[in-house]
C-alpha cells in the first residue's frame, strides 16, 4: 500500500507476536510495547532531515549532523501513553502533546475529550502514535486537529493496522507516511482488528 511502511525488523515481529499472544498480561505487555516502539523509532525517523554543524572531537574538527526540526510526540490517550517513555529515551528533547480520544463501542465514532498541544505546530515534526489503526476514525480525527494547528509534517506509528483503517486515513491524508508492524486482515463486526491483540488500551492497564 501506498506510503505505508510495513515494519518487517526480527525483533519488531518478536515482540508483536508476543502482544498478540493473549497470555501476556499487562506487565510484559507494557515491557514489550514499549520496547517495540522505540525499535519503530528508528524506521519512522529515517527520513527526518538534518543539518550540517561542526563539531570538535577530542583530536580534531568534524562535520556532524543535527535534525532540522523540533520533534513532537502526540500520544493518543490511552493506548498510545504505553509507547511513549521509550520513545523520549531515543528523542530525550523531543516536546510531548497530547490528544484524548474515545472510541464509543456502538457507534464506532470517536469523540474528543482531552487535547494539549503547543500553539503552533508549524515548525515540528510530528509523530502521532496509537498502537491501533482500526475503523482509522481516530487517526484521522487526530491528524485533522494537527493540521489545523498548523502541522505540516506529521507521520502516523501504529503497531497493528487494518485495511479499512488504512484506506480511511488514506480517503483523507493521502500522503501521511504510515508506519506499522502489521496489516492485518479486517475488522470484525464490533470494529476489532482481526487477528489484532485485542483491545491494546484495557491490556495496557488492565482495565
Ligand atoms: C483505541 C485505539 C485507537 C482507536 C482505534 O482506542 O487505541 O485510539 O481505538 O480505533 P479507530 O481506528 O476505529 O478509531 P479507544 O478509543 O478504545 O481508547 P483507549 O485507548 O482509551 O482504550
Amino acid at each position: 500500500m501506498e506510503r505505508v511502511t510495513v515494519i518487517t525488523h526480527p525483533l519488531v515481529q518478536h515482540n508483536l507476536t508476543r502482544l498478540r499472544d493473549k497470555r501476556t498480561g499487562p506487565q510484559e505487555f507494557r515491557r514489550v510495547l514499549s520496547e517495540m516502539a522505540a525499535l519503530m523509532l528508528y524506521e519512522a525517523t529515517r527520513s527526518f532531515e538534518t543539518r550540517p554543524v561542526p563539531v570538535t572531537t577530542p583530536l580534531s574538527r568534524a562535520r556532524g549532523l543535527k535534525l532540522r526540526r523540533e520533534v513532537l510526540l502526540v500520544p493518543v490517550l490511552r493506548a498510545g501513553l504505553g509507547m511513549l517513555d521509550s520513545i523520549l529515551q531515543l528523542i530525550p528533547n523531543a516536546r510531548v502533546g497530547f490528544i484524548g480520544l474515545k472510541r464509543e463501542e456502538k457507534s464506532l465514532r470517536t469523540h474528543f475529550y482531552h487535547e494539549s498541544l503547543p500553539p503552533d505546530l508549524r515548525r515540528f515534526e510530528v509523530i502521532l502514535i496509537d498502537p491501533m489503526l482500526a475503523t482509522g476514525g481516530s487517526a484521522v480525527a487526530a491528524v485533522k486537529l494537527l493540521s489545523e494547528r498548523g502541522a505540516r509534517r506529521v507521520c502516523l506509528v501504529n503497531l497493528v493496522a487494518a485495511p479499512e483503517g488504512i484506506r480511511h486515513v488514506r480517503a483523507h491524508y493521502p500522503d501521511l507516511p504510515i508506519f506499522t508492524a502489521a496489516v492485518d486482515r479486517k475488522l470484525n463486526h464490533k470494529g476489532f482488528i482481526l487477528p489484532g491483540l485485542g483491545d491494546a488500551g484495557d491490556r495496557l492497564f488492565g482495565v
